[in-house]
């Protein structure tokens, strides 16, 4: 069949990004994939909600069975977040044969271990690029784009909503519980936000991070972290005064095999390109044995650019389905002989 049905779990700010964008780019989509990639069914708590997307109700639905358990559905988009029923979901979608694409950093940072092995056995793909800087495909990068080269460092700004809320109070003077309502508003908050602002959210993503970037098993436990709570409007601009900025910073590092990693504030020189990092935007310096620095920087969060991660996942999923493979393989022109020729 030229189609592949999606099951979403989720139609908020992420959710509704998947929607929009898998409409707004869906010929680029079909040209790729040669599929037609449909949205079957969507999991929402309350069915009766306005989305401000072009679904119909027959689409939407709050019965977890409908989507889990639909056999036509082959690919299952969890966006509601959470670890329960979150988890649940995802290993029933699996045990039913659906590859899965998630941004959840709180479930794989603690049972990405779980998801991963339960897919393998099943030979279903779990991709969830989503989940770490929204935007940023930072690990595609760790996966593919390192694969030749041992990574000693990672340092980065990983956490949207605190970088906003930080760059609120220092370049506008905005209060610290204003910001935060602003960044919720725009919806780059956590559901509930204290994840975002003791540090914990940041520690789960450089959890994932530790894990891919030096193919180890980082247990989220294992991540000291430190919020920004204590942070006040003086410390921001008496820093500034200062030559500094501080930020919300995350560091994995790797030294002859014993590895740290850590979340906290800290006063960065303005000189230093992570201080420079505003608002919304992540950036994470990658530093590889053989590479040296490199440096990747987009928003970390948000509707459309976290949705731009899940449908480049979901793309991946396509393709390999037709491929008959898992995982991450080749991408681009190559891919596209191999199809042409499946084709012939
Ligand atoms: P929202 O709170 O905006 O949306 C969550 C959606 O999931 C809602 O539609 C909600 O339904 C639905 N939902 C939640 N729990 C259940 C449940 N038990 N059963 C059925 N439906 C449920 O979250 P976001 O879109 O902001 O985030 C989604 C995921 O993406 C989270 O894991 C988050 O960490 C991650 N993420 C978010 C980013 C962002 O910028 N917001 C960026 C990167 C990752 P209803 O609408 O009816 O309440
Ligand atoms: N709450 C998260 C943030 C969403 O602000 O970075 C993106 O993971």
């Amino acid at each position: 069949s030229d189609v592949v049905r999606v099951g979403l779990l989720g139609l908020g700010t992420v959710g509704c990004g998947v929607v929009r964008l898998l409409e707004g780019h869906k010929d680029d989509l079909e040209k790729q994939t040669g599929q037609h990639i449909v949205i079957t069914k969507v999991l929402v708590q309350d069915a009766k909600k306005g989305r401000g997307v072009h679904l119909s109700s027959e689409q939407i639905t709050d019965d977890p069975a409908q989507v889990l358990n639909h056999p036509e559905i082959d690919v299952i988009v969890e966006v509601m977040g959470g670890i329960d029923p979150a988890r649940e979901y995802i290993l029933q979608a699996i045990a039913n044969g659906k590859n899965v694409v998630t941004a959840n950093k709180d479930l794989m940072a603690l049972h990405g271990g779980e998801i991963l092995s339960v897919a393998a056995t099943k030979q279903c793909d779990v991709f969830y690029e989503a989940s770490v800087a929204g935007g940023i495909p930072i690990l595609r990068a760790l996966v593919e784009g390192f694969s030749s080269d041992r990574i000693t460092k990672m340092i980065g700004i990983v956490n949207g909503t605190t970088n906003y809320i930080l760059t609120a109070m220092e370049q506008e003077g905005v209060m610290f519980e204003d910001a935060l309502a602003q960044a919720q508003e725009l919806g780059y908050a956590e559901a509930d936000p204290t994840a975002d602002i003791d540090g914990l959210d940041a520690a789960r993503k450089m959890a994932i991070l530790a894990t891919l970037g030096f193919r180890i098993d980082m247990p989220l436990a294992g991540v000291e972290a430190k919020g920004i709570a204590d942070i006040t409007q003086e410390d921001v601009s008496f820093a500034h005064q200062l030559g500094y900025r501080i930020k919300l910073v995350g560091i994995a590092q790797r030294d002859q095999g014993k590895v740290e990693v850590s979340v906290q504030p800290v006063l960065l020189p303005l000189s230093h390109p992570l201080s420079s990092v505003d608002g919304v935007y992540n950036a994470v310096a990658v530093y590889g044995e053989a590479v040296g620095e490199t440096m990747f920087y987009g928003p970390g969060a948000g509707g459309m650019p976290t949705a731009t991660a899940v449908v480049s996942d979901l793309v991946t999923v396509v393709k390999n389905r037709r491929l008959g493979v898992n995982g991450r393989g080749t991408v681009g022109p190559y891919q596209k002989r191999i199809l042409k020729s499946l084709d012939e």
